[in-house]
């Protein structure tokens, strides 16, 4: 292998989960390369990108699977979920359905995922607040009540995207 996995001091996978739409690759884009697409195609399948962060003085190299948000285009639910040790939730703040339809993929979370996976509500698109259909504080009582942390980002104004990121991995390691 290449000299990071060498000297790489945890490997772990988390998965990113959510509407079509909402902003996941971009948010993975984002994190892993500092690359934000206006034109992103929707995913088909699964997608994966790596990056390798410093926590104290581990060096952990996260593995993270993108998939899509439309059925029809989605892989096998069980192994996407499998051995993932954190999730980012995402929704879009200014399409409510896409908030509304938490409820079934935190269903599909507790189905599948690992009863202790770490998740991270995120409610992304942040920079087009103007158009906003969900509020913070709707967020913030759905977060309180499932147990999870929250956070709004923009990939595209790239705030908030690396505190989601590094939020997740602080809560695992
Ligand atoms: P699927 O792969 O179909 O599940 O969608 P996805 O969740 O991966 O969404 P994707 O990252 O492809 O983004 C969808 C659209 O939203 C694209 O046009 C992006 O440019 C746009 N987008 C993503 N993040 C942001 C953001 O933070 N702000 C704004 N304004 N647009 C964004
Ligand atoms: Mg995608």
């Amino acid at each position: 292998g290449d000299s990071y996995d060498e000297e790489c001091d945890y490997l772990f996978k988390a998965v990113l989960i959510g509407d079509s739409a909402v902003g996941k690759s971009n948010l993975l884009s984002r994190f892993s390369r500092d690359e934000f697409r206006l034109d992103s195609k929707p995913t088909i399948g699964v997608e994966f990108a790596y990056r390798n962060i410093k926590v104290g003085d581990k060096l952990i190299k996260a593995q993270i699977w993108d998939t899509a948000g439309q059925e029809r285009f989605r892989a096998i639910t069980s192994s996407y979920y499998r051995g993932a040790l954190g999730a980012l939730l995402v929704y879009d703040i200014t399409r409510r359905a896409t908030f509304d339809n938490l409820k079934k993929w935190l269903h599909e979370l507790r189905e599948f995922g690992n009863p202790d996976i770490v998740v991270i509500l995120v409610g992304n698109k942040a920079d087009i607040a103007h158009s906003r259909e969900v509020e913070k504080e709707d967020a913030q009582n759905l977060a309180e009540a499932e147990g999870l942390c929250f956070m709004e980002t923009s990939a595209l104004e790239n705030l908030n995207v690396e505190e989601a990121f590094m939020e997740m991995i602080r809560k695992i390691h």
